[in-house]
């Protein structure tokens, strides 16, 4: 199992498991499907995964609009099954991280029943964000907050004769009301919760929305449709919350992992939250929503850095997740959005796994990339993401489902292997073209590049620990040395979109494959260059 000392630089799979493998032909992935993959992750090496959130749940954000945090959704298996896939992965030496949703439950939640059905001033009001609306019935809602998936951020409870409207507050979808962190009780589920999963073995918790919980007090008016959230997100009092956190995850052997999902309005205001007394690590989301340019990459790496060192706490790498467009298509368009030539797609692709991999700190991977998935085109009448169906009419955004396809796995097989049953989204028809078993017995394909990259990293401790300087994006190549004991490393990656001088030193790994021979550095390669004295 992942030690305390192996977070400093574990690769971290991602498992969105509603995509990943049905094991029992309903369409949608499941326990059973994701056991029968452990051997796969295994051979992958990577040293944790992260399960977004495997609790009951009516599914209406996919399991971030949770009815009850001590057992499994149905859908998934039951809690037996999750317990059992839990020593599986310890056997193989991965540590498993759960997703924890502090910020709001479901509103089949029996709490938020009560508060709904209990009628006016029932005490299970207070464990929700419950006003009274504006105007003479209350029909208006009480201040002008907007949702992050669109549309208001608050929605009517039943009409009462005679009562003003009652209102209740939900930063994402309706089904998804905010609890009150004002309420002790509140508090002391959740540290409740923590225990149980703990005990079952679990190694600890990514945090879904870690800035939420507390709102400014008295809700005051902002214009959170003009991008001014400092009242919805972010307040002081959260801190002692992560702080209670941190002394229940101290008393299990090894210490339990917390990462946080935080957006702030800057790093200073990030770094309030990661350090000995709080959470071990955030997500750094400017890396991945940083496009293809060396000087960018650069300032990123510098600024990860420094607050690795601010926090004391390695840094946290990561391109994709189930909330963002998938990176190779990110990364294969010019800057007008058009797509870019294939071959350089894939040499970008692969530098920048590469450079991650030769930072320091941790890796978060998210299912699919290791396979080079693009983003799926999905069809408007096949939309899940309660994301699309809040945007306003005039919105292009189209919501988080491209991200979500499933996974091919046998490229024989119906639904690429994926499930015998209609898979929850649909998958494009070349989707099998990506599948796994096509990439196994490929030595040039992504999959396989991917486990010689993980695998240089174990072996190779001035990948994952080790030292960075001279750090430089001179001319579109991006260039830092890595040190560690007796080995120097160069590592250069050519942003251009023309070929570059190689720099000196001897090449200890190049990502362009076929270019072995090339003595130019070319257009998206990277270059690991093992630096002698005097060089
Ligand atoms: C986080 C999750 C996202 C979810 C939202 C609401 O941003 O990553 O998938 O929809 O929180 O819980």
């Amino acid at each position: 199992m992942t030690s305390e000392g192996h977070w400093h630089s574990a690769v971290v799979y991602q498992v969105y498991w509603r995509s990943f493998k049905d094991g029992n032909g309903d369409g949608i992935g499941d326990l059973k499907g994701l056991r029968s993959k452990i051997g796969y992750l295994s051979s992958l090496g990577v040293d944790a995964i992260w399960l977004n959130p495997t609790y009951p749940s009516p599914q209406g954000d996919h399991g971030y609009d949770v009815s009850n945090y001590f057992d499994v959704d149905p859908l998934f298996g039951t809690l037996e099954e999750l317990e059992q896939a839990i020593d599986e992965f310890h056997d193989h030496g991965m540590a498993v991280l759960l997703d924890i949703v502090p910020n709001h439950v479901s509103s089949q939640h029996p709490w938020f029943i009560s508060a709904k059905e209990g009628g006016h001033g029932h005490e299970a009001e207070s464990r929700f964000i419950i006003r009274q609306g504006k105007g003479d019935s209350g029909g208006i809602p009480p201040n002008d907050w907007k949702s992050v998936f669109g549309g208001p951020a608050w929605s009517k409870f039943p009409t009462e004769a005679g009562r003003p409207q009652r209102w209740y507050l939900h930063m994402f979808d309706e089904c998804q009301p905010d609890l009150n962190w004002e309420n002790p009780d509140v508090h002391e589920r959740f540290e409740k919760i923590l225990e149980h999963w703990y005990e079952l073995g679990v190694d600890g918790f990514r945090i879904d929305v870690a800035h939420g919980l507390y709102k400014a007090p008295g809700l005051p008016q902002i214009e959170t449709f003009a991008g001014n959230w400092s009242a919805c997100w972010d307040q002081p009092e959260v801190h002692e919350v992560y702080r209670r956190w941190r002394k229940i995850s101290n008393n299990y052997d090894p210490r339990r992992f917390l990462i946080g999902e935080i957006h702030t309005s800057s790093r200073e205001r990030l770094l309030e939250y990661v350090g000995e007394d709080q959470l071990d690590a955030a997500f750094d989301f400017s890396f991945l929503h940083q496009p293809w340019s060396a000087e960018g990459f650069v300032e990123r790496i510098i600024e990860n850095l420094q607050f690795a060192d601010e926090t004391n706490s390695p840094p946290v790498w990561t391109l994709s997740n189930h909330d963002e467009t998938r990176h190779w298509s990110r990364y294969g368009t010019d800057p007008e959005g058009k797509p870019i030539d294939f071959v350089e797609t894939s040499t970008r692709y692969r530098s920048l796994i590469s450079l991650m991999l030769a930072l320091p700190g941790r890796i978060f991977l998210f299912n699919g990339e290791e396979l080079g998935l693009p983003q799926a085109e999905v069809p408007d009448e096949s939309r899940q993401d309660p994301a699309f169906f809040r945007q306003p009419p005039e919105s292009d955004y189209k919501g988080r489902d491209g991200c979500r396809v499933p996974i091919p796995w046998e490229k024989e097989e119906e639904n690429a292997g994926f499930s015998t049953g209609e898979p929850w989204l649909p998958m494009p028809r070349n989707w099998h073209l990506y599948s796994v078993d096509a990439q196994d017995e490929d030595s040039g394909s992504m999959l396989n590049y991917y486990r010689d990259q993980i695998r240089m990293r174990k072996s190779h401790e001035w990948m994952g620990l080790g030292q960075v300087s001279q750090l430089s994006s001179d001319d579109g190549l991006l260039s830092f040395v890595k040190s560690r004991g007796q080995d120097k490393v160069m590592v250069a990656l050519n942003f251009n979109g023309i070929p570059m001088q190689m720099p000196r030193g001897e090449i200890l790994f190049r990502s362009g494959a076929c270019f072995s021979e090339d003595p130019q550095l070319e257009p998206g390669e990277i270059v690991f260059l093992l630096l002698h004295e005097g060089v």
